[in-house]
């Protein structure tokens, strides 16, 4: 039964290669490696018959003419057919027999449940179709999501597909000018919302930031509020109404708009290395196809798995792996509302006995979390159900993937370490749990479809074992479309590096048998928690305090966290600083973007170490603070003198 560690396969440093297990892999989908290059083989030299197979699985009102069109950096999947995404998740299940299936088992943090099946979905999501295009919504019109983690959230998300809508989903942790932004990037017409949602045992206002966030915004006309806790909001009356009221009267008969391949699905935001998060932009089939084909190879999915994702519907993993993938493939899931540590660090665990959870998807954030707690919070719960473990987010560190092999898999699920992002739509780089050997920290190989290299500055394949750029070298169904209203960032940021492949931002390694390894980001884009964040989006919220000049903003290494925000700031008047202000400006970038943002560290500096053409040099600050010392090259800074004081700051005093 136990996965044998299979030392053969080796490298020449310590951590093993573990192969699945005989009885896994027998009743995986793939089951040999033989089998896995194979296929892999195939579809990428004959994408037809790969990607034709697995859509034909599908529903389509109109078949499609050609597989890609592809006039590089666009792409048109499944030209000329026409589709629906909330139709394949569920009318499709409906019509094979399986209405009474339950879709969602849901969990509220207070512990509420509800068990919903394949058929009240689609009822609700019929119903709340019908309230939109009642409210003036029509195809391609922006709908943004702001909701705490309820089925709700699903039903939002799927009823804009049905119609043609596109949704925003804005993650319920981010602050009222964030919603700001994505309105007036997206320009929405509408907003989904809860009047409270739960976390860690207290409400979260998000009636009240969405108020905040379009008092002085007059393109939404309607916002619909779903009642989760029953907290008193302000209504206003016009534009304000309760979910309740407008699905009361609604029709639970809803047909489906036969929407064309390319037609645009969502709009996620997601931080990149400039101020201004970047709207990217996914459409109907190809990130249909590609998340139904990646959610069922990679989880190895079985009719009578019960699978749960524990992110936020919030960010790309959500929209993928909570709403879509498992929904296009029947799956019953599991979903929680709440803190993974609440009311203590066995809730995760209790969920997972009570719902006998099969396949368990988190973050190595999540994991990291749960070692530092002990584990006394898991040894009363009966893990047996579970027979595939997922990580996602960041790198896995050897330790937390080692606890989490042996604890919570009791080493016998393999973990299927999934490295994608947003703009990939879904999972490029995983292994196959019933093929693939893993090694800790590795996500392993291309999934079927993706051509994926690390190459030099001069677009040559590295070595195996030297870093470089991780590449796709062809377009794959999910891939994101454009940056929503700047093409030409979308060309600059994914496609100038070496003409006609996908720039990752990522660092890599690949090893002799083809395995990848994600070393981090190349970009000045942070890992905090599994979730990306610009440094210049923090720099600029820094800079809109009233006292702060300059602000520079790095990473480094954090137990928790993977990564910790440092901060480096100029006051316009060194004798503003008081020792409130720390935490002052903590709440001031909490405001302005949100509580992921928060910085962990701030040093309050009188210069800091730029180039004479005045760019900041943040490459000496990463060092500094990483390893005490600066030792780089130094002949381009202006003023070497900063150094010193710098030094002092950051070795001597804290913030
Ligand atoms: O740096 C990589 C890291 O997360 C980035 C993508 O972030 P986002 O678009 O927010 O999507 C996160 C969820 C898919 C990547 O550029 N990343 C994601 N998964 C992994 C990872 N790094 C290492 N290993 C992973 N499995």
């Amino acid at each position: 039964m136990n996965q044998r560690p299979n030392n053969s396969l080796s490298l020449s440093d310590n951590d093993s290669f573990y192969s699945p297990s005989d009885d896994f892999a027998q009743q995986a989908r793939v089951s040999s490696m033989t089998q896995y290059r194979q296929m892999h083989e195939m579809s990428l030299q004959k994408p037809e018959l790969f990607w034709g197979a697995e859509a034909r699985e599908l529903h389509w009102f109109t078949p499609w003419n050609q597989l890609l069109n592809w006039e590089s950096p666009h792409a048109q999947w499944f030209t000329e057919a026409k589709t629906n995404l909330a139709f394949n998740c569920l009318d499709r299940h409906l019509e094979a027999g399986l209405g009474e299936k339950a879709a969602i088992l849901w969990e509220g943090e207070p512990g509420d449940t509800r068990a919903i099946s394949y058929k009240e979905l689609h009822q609700e999501v019929c119903k709340l179709a019908n309230v939109l295009q009642s409210s003036g919504i029509g195809a391609e019109s922006r709908v943004i999501i702001y909701m705490p983690m309820i089925p709700e959230a699903t039903v939002a998300m799927l009823a804009c597909a049905r119609i043609g809508a596109v949704h925003s989903v804005v993650f319920g942790g981010f602050s009222a000018d964030s919603i700001r932004d994505r309105i007036e990037d997206s320009g929405a017409e509408l907003v989904i919302t809860a009047d409270t949602g739960w976390r860690r045992g207290k409400t979260v206002p998000l009636k009240e930031n969405v108020d905040k966030a379009i008092s002085s915004n007059s393109q939404i006309k309607k916002v619909i509020v779903y009642q989760r806790t029953n907290t008193p909001v302000s209504m206003q009356a016009g534009r304000d109404t309760w979910w309740h009221d407008e699905m009361a009267s609604a029709p639970g008969q809803h047909e489906a708009a036969k929407l064309d391949a390319e037609h645009p699905l969502f709009i996620l935001y997601t931080s990149g290395s400039t101020g201004k998060p970047k709207g990217i932009l996914h459409t109907t089939a190809g990130y249909m196809v590609g998340t139904y084909t990646t959610c069922k190879y990679v989880f190895d999915l079985r009719k009578d798995d019960v699978y749960w994702c524990t992110a936020d519907v919030g960010w790309i993993t959500g929209h993928s792996y909570i709403t879509y993938g498992p929904l296009l493939n029947g799956v019953t899931q599991v979903m929680y509302e709440g803190a993974p540590n609440y009311p203590d660090f066995s809730r995760f665990w209790s969920i997972v006995e009570t719902y006998k959870v099969s396949i368990f998807y988190t973050a190595p954030t999540a994991i990291r979390a749960f070692i530092k707690a002990g584990d006394e919070f898991i040894k009363d719960h009966d893990l047996s159900s579970l027979r595939l473990l997922g990580t996602v987010g960041e790198p896995i560190n050897p330790a937390a993937w080692h606890w989490y092999y042996e604890t919570i898999g009791n080493s016998r699920c393999p973990i299927v370490d999934t490295w994608w992002q947003t703009e990939t739509g879904a999972i490029m780089i995983a292994p196959l749990p019933g093929a693939t050997p893993i090694r800790p920290g590795t996500a392993t190989q291309p999934f079927f479809g993706i051509d994926a290299a690390v190459l030099d500055e001069n677009g040559n394949p590295c070595p195996p074992g030297v870093a470089g750029k991780l590449v796709i070298q062809k377009p794959w169904p999910s891939m994101l479309r454009t940056i929503y209203g700047d093409d030409d960032r979308y060309r600059d940021t994914y496609w100038s590096d070496y003409p006609g492949k996908y720039t990752t931002g990522d660092g890599a390694i690949m090893d002799e048998h083809g395995n990848i390894s994600i070393v981090g980001r190349l970009d000045d884009v942070l890992n905090v928690s599994g979730h990306r964040l610009g440094t210049a989006e923090i720099e600029s919220a820094l800079v809109a305090h009233p006292l702060v000049a300059e602000a520079a903003v790095i990473g480094a290494p954090h137990e928790l966290k993977g990564e910790a925000i440092v901060c480096f700031v100029t006051l316009k008047a060194a004798e503003s600083q008081s020792p409130s202000l720390s935490s002052e400006l903590r709440e001031h970038v909490g405001q302005s973007i949100g509580a992921i943002a928060k910085p962990d560290q701030i040093y309050f500096t009188s210069g800091l170490p730029k180039t004479r053409s005045g760019k900041i040099m943040r490459r000496l600050l990463k060092e500094l603070v990483n390893t005490g010392e600066i030792t780089g090259n130094l002949s381009t800074i202006e003023d070497p003198h900063v150094l010193e004081e710098l030094k002092a700051t950051v070795l001597g005093v804290s913030s």
